[in-house]
């Protein structure tokens, strides 16, 4: 991809992470259950893209909002994704040792420190928003839509599928759901936080939920993909996970090829919501692109 397009998407990654760092270091500054902190901070500042985090900021951009106002809804979104992947690896779910290219987080810590610094991010995410001087409407907005994602008619939700049906063959429809909920309804989230965060209008919040839904199915399809087709080195997280737990996936249904152009469909259908704002809207239709190629 072109160099402009990878400087800014490191431009935001710095921004974000830095504001991450600076709430960890306020948040120690309290050093209660250390143990339990240090192993909040290892998984939360630890790697990844921090792709809904940029969701968030560029989407409150493009609606014309500042960086102040979306980056603790970035925060937040992130922990819950840091919470929801430190509890995905442990031994009762997926039983991964690796994450981001370093041990799981119990796999460092060990299980019950693990279990409640999910527990405590999880927790984090909704102080942060609340600690902040956010106006109460947008801030009740964006954490209505932020539980909403997380819970039982979103990741949760997906989570409950997910392991239901390891060792079965489920349906294409019910897969679909699996992916919508598990991995698509935070993506949706975080884009919607960001049109939340600018108080963008209804056009926005309808561009960015077509956007958001489409790219949250591409993004569990390159995910199941890659579980096969990359090595655990490019990943920094075991690959053949899902073999090796019984889950149906996009590959087991449909197979790489098939799944390769699911993805792309879905991509290019992204990438389509957003062509009203024209230029304006050029680093998100990148990144679905971008996404769609990723080899983690
Ligand atoms: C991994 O998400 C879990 C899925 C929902 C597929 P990411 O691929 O965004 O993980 P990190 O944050 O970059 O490590
Ligand atoms: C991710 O699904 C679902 C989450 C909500 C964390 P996976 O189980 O496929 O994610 P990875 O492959 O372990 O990152
Ligand atoms: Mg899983
Ligand atoms: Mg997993
Ligand atoms: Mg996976």
């Amino acid at each position: 991809m072109n160099g402009l397009f990878d400087a800014k998407l490191k431009a935001d990654c710095t921004l974000i992470e830095e504001y991450l760092e600076n709430l960890s270091r306020t948040a120690k500054a309290a050093p209660l259950a250390k143990t339990v902190s240090d192993a909040m901070d290892y998984s939360l500042l630890g790697g990844g893209k921090r792709i809904r985090a940029v969701l968030v900021l560029e989407f409150c951009r493009l609606c014309g909002g500042e960086d102040a106002q979306a980056l603790p809804f970035c925060a937040a979104i992130e922990m819950i994704h840091a919470y929801s992947l430190i509890h995905d690896d442990l031994p009762c779910m997926d039983d991964d040792d690796m994450r981001r290219g370093k041990p799981s987080c119990h796999k460092q810590f060990g299980e019950w420190q693990a279990l409640l610094a999910g527990d405590a991010l999880l927790n984090r995410a909704f102080e942060t928003v609340l600690q902040q001087d956010i106006p109460t409407e947008r801030a009740v907005r964006a954490l209505r839509c932020l539980s909403d994602a997380s819970g039982m008619n979103g990741m949760i939700g997906g989570q409950v599928i997910d392991l239901e049906s390891e060792g079965q063959s489920i349906e294409y429809d019910r897969l679909r759901t699996l992916h919508r909920l598990k991995t698509g309804a935070l993506i949706r989230a975080a884009a919607l936080m960001g049109v939340i965060a600018a108080d963008g209008r209804e056009e926005d919040i309808a561009a960015a939920t077509e956007y958001s839904e489409n790219l949250g199915l591409a993004f569990q399809i390159v995910d199941d993909i890659l579980d096969v087709t990359a090595t655990e080195e490019e990943l920094g997280k075991p690959i053949g996970s899902d073999e090796k737990s019984g889950k149906t996936t996009y590959i087991t249904l449909f197979g790489i090829e098939k799944a390769k152009e699911l993805a792309q469909e879905s991509t290019e259908t992204a990438m389509n919501a957003l062509k009203q704002y024209g230029s304006k809207a050029e680093f998100l239709v990148s990144l679905a692109q971008v996404l769609s190629q990723r080899r983690k």
